[in-house]
């Protein structure tokens, strides 16, 4: 019931934002400098050019709800770059059971091996240095021309392994960042794989579901929301503080996000089709195979279960309207067996907009944050509130959550928040 009421909400106000920009304007918070409280259809004459629609329209929505062919039919076999990690081993699983075949890149084996079946026939296990450009290419072109990997999945995230770990770094690693870009996995193990990839002229699209033959993303990232926020303008991270002062986003300890925002780049610019794929909070306490909400300009604020980050990464492979974008996810609480949306996600995300047409307008991005700030778990719905570690429920009890107050968050991380095995 609750679920139903706000996918109801939800539809009302996603109708309203796709009306234009008038209704939108009822979402602009009455301090905002960087556009006009006028609608801007009040301001155009009529020799100006009509402005762009608030979401895309280069690609049209599917008319058929009927899903693109399986994934097993479509590519030969899916590197895994971080496949022994708490999401890759799903996304590992859940391409086994589509019958994929899977050529896991890892730097534990051993690890690998106890994680998996090692006698599926469907699965490889590589030691992989995702460090070396080198070594990540020789892995995709490993097996000979029937064994080649023609698609992959980055799934891991480089951190300090130094055994002198001081407390930020130990933040650093619990929340799965790297330190420093130059030598991180992120900023080498990513674009070698794009780069890899696009050496190939594999790039051919699929014609099942009404997509046509768009080319479909060949490497899918999954990346983190929050990434963009550090970078705003003060004002910006005031108009929109709901989602600026998050604690990650406030900590944002050695510029991790900004690193992380880095390596999206490189992937954006590595010249293969791609997808970056940017979940919420990563929590396996949240119900999986919920209603996934995508929205993009990075002002979602949630939770989202690991299993249903799996599902979307590997649905994504065979989505032609994911190619070229960068979007965010949560999912709705109490909206159980609602995955996926529709009978697959390609109508949803023919809605976004391609990186390529520059992002959505500051107006979308604001009534797309007046949105997504109603559908925050709790009852305070005020995620600027929250300390590190604590959860809105927490806070709705006026609990101290498990790192501490808010402001003194660092002093609480223990090795056991790290978990990391580092
Ligand atoms: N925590 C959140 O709320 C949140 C939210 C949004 C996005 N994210 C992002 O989601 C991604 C996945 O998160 P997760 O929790 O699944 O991460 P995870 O469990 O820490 O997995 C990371 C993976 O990277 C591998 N790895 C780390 N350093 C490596 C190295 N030097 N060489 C080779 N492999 C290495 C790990 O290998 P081992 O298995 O051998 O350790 C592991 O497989 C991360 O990029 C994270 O930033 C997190």
């Amino acid at each position: 019931m609750v679920a139903n009421k706000r996918i109801a909400l939800l539809a009302t106000v996603a109708a309203s934002v796709a009306a234009g920009p008038t209704i939108c304007a009822a979402f602009r918070p009455p301090s905002s400098s960087s556009s006009s409280s006028r609608p801007r259809t009040e301001q155009r004459t009529p020799r100006q050019p009509r402005p762009p629609p608030l979401f895309s329209s280069a690609v049209p929505e599917r008319q058929s709800s009927t899903p693109p062919p399986p994934l097993s039919t479509i590519v030969n076999r899916v590197a895994v770059a971080g496949a022994t990690g708490r999401t890759g081993r799903y996304v590992v699983e859940e391409l086994l059971s589509r019958g994929v075949r899977v050529l896991a890149l890892v730097r534990d084996v051993d690890k690998a091996r106890g994680m998996f079946d090692p006698t599926n026939d469907l699965l490889a296990i590589r030691r992989t240095d995702l460090g070396s450009k080198k070594d990540v290419i020789s892995a995709l072109n490993e097996g000979g021309e029937s064994s080649r990997c023609d698609a992959a999945i980055w799934c891991a995230t480089g951190f300090s392994d130094s055994p002198d770990q001081n407390i930020l770094t130990r933040l650093t690693a619990l929340f799965g960042f790297a330190t420093n870009s130059k030598s991180t996995i992120d900023a080498v193990g990513l674009p070698a794989l794009g780069e890899g990839l696009a050496a190939r002229n594999n790039n051919a699209g699929v014609g099942g579901g009404g997509g046509g033959d768009a080319p479909l993303p060949k490497v899918v990232m999954l990346s983190s929301a929050g990434v963009t926020r550090p970078g705003w303008s003060d004002e910006k991270k005031l108009e929109l503080e709901g989602c600026a002062a998050i604690p990650i986003v406030r900590l944002n300890p050695f510029g991790i996000l900004g690193i992380k925002s880095e390596s999206e780049e490189k992937l954006r610019t590595c010249g293969v089709g791609y997808c970056i794929f940017r979940p919420c909070g990563l929590n396996d306490k949240w119900s999986p195979n919920q209603r996934p909400i995508f929205s993009q300009g990075d002002v979602a604020v949630g939770r989202i279960n690991r299993k249903d980050v799996a599902k979307i990464l590997v649905d994504i492979l065979s989505t032609p309207e994911a190619t070229g974008k960068t979007f965010e996810a949560f999912s709705i609480a109490n909206s159980e067996g609602y995955y996926p949306p529709s009978a697959y996600i390609g109508p949803a995300l023919s809605r976004l907009v391609p990186d390529a047409e520059g992002g959505l307008s500051e107006d979308a991005v604001r009534a797309t944050y007046a949105l997504m700030q109603q559908l925050l778990p709790g009852e305070k719905q005020d995620a600027s509130q929250l300390a590190m570690g604590q959860t809105y429920e927490q806070l709705d009890r006026g609990e101290t959550g498990r790192l501490g107050v808010r402001g003194g968050e660092l002093a609480g991380v223990t090795s056991d928040d790290v978990g990391l095995g580092s």
